[in-house]
């Protein structure tokens, strides 16, 4: 199939643009969108057979459930059941925002496939004048995860959705680079205390100013199953192996020495400071102080080192307070554990 790419990142009146996506979605296909953290990949949340193409065309494993989007506060209680008052708290001060609330699912109105096997249905409004645009216009829910193949990088840019889902979607709704850059917070309102299930976008400081002190799934124990299941998968890898490594100047420069010691070549993924430390080659993510930055660049960072040719990647790590939690819970995952 041929993917097409409309851009709406202008100021020209879009509605056609628009109207094309909202048809090929209500045909039951899928279609890639903006929002404020990654690029989604949405399908009718409704219809199980477009549901079912989300899953075929990243190679998504099919007990991992979806995040569903919609386009309104008001729309909550027509997907969830018992939606608690400290979730409605967050509701107006959060969304539209990078802030995905699990509740209860009301049976029979989201396609089963959408949650498989579940209970529970992740709610999320997102803060972009694009996917708010697709979704009034569509006046319906849309089931949508990031817009990557399985176990890479989710995606910042409509050109990221094309590498990865070209040939295998019919369209990409091109609304610039996403802001966030990093997903949403994932946050299970059917405990209390609520649970933290995926750090992200929202900061966890942000949520207890609001509700008071929350769980974090990372703190349970080794082994337990976790309960975003996506959270067990092998996510964000590059080709070649990437390691944590301190934020110290010395250290990188005597790490890169030693690679290079042994004849490979390093890719560094670091904050402006330590451009200087003799990779092969250097991405910045922005000023040392400036965690956001490094959220919004870290993606996109670890796509370019894609396309170069290191042996070893190095990642300078940063303090897991803020939305460096989420951050450093991505590149452990990108490293699959392993600190230089
Ligand atoms: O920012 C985001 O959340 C992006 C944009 C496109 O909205 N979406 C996204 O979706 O990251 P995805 O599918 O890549 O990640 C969804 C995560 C997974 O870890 C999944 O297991 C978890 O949320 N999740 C979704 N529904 C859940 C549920 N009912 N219970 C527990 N975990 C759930
Ligand atoms: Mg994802």
């Amino acid at each position: 199939m041929e993917t097409k790419i409309v851009s709406v990142d202008n100021h020209m009146d879009n509605s056609l643009s628009y109207q094309q996506a909202v048809d090929i979605l209500k045909s039951g296909e899928v279609v890639a969108f903006p929002t404020e953290t990654v690029y989604g990949l949405g399908a009718l949340a409704t219809d199980e057979t477009a549901v079912q193409r989300i899953y075929d065309a990243k190679g998504r494993p099919s007990d991992n459930p979806l995040i569903v989007h919609i386009g309104r506060q008001e729309d909550v209680d027509k997907y969830a059941l018992n939606v608690p008052e400290h979730a409605k708290a967050l509701m107006e001060r959060y969304w539209p925002g990078p802030l995905t609330l699990v509740f209860h699912k009301r049976p029979g109105v989201i396609a089963e496939n959408a949650t498989p096997g579940f209970q529970t249905v992740g709610l999320r409004m997102p803060d972009h004048p694009v996917a708010l645009e697709l979704l009034r216009t569509l006046d319906g829910p849309l089931a949508a995860p990031s817009a990557n193949r399985s176990g890479k990088p989710s995606p910042t840019e409509a050109a990221h959705v094309y590498h990865d889902l070209k040939g295998r979607i019919p369209l990409i709704v091109d609304g610039g680079r996403t802001g966030v850059g990093v997903e949403s917070t994932v946050l299970d309102m059917t405990t209390e205390p609520p649970t933290i299930l995926r750090p992200g976008g929202l900061t966890r400081e942000m949520i207890e100013a609001v509700i008071g002190p929350v769980h974090a799934e990372s703190k349970t124990s080794e082994g337990e199953a976790p309960r975003a299941p996506g959270m067990k998968y092998m996510h964000y890898a590059p080709e070649s192996p990437l390691y944590v490594i301190e934020s110290d100047e010395a250290v990188i420069q005597r790490a890169v020495s030693s690679i290079h010691e042994d004849g490979k070549r390093v890719a560094v993924i670091g904050p402006d400071e330590y451009g200087d430390s003799g990779a092969d080659w250097y991405f910045s993510v922005g000023a040392r102080s400036d965690q956001q930055a490094m959220a919004t660049n870290l993606y996109n960072a670890i796509r370019q080192c894609d396309e170069t040719e290191a042996d070893i990647i190095l990642a300078v790590e940063t303090a897991s307070t803020g939305v460096g939690e989420a951050v450093m819970n991505r590149l452990l995952k990108a490293a699959d554990g392993k600190r230089f």
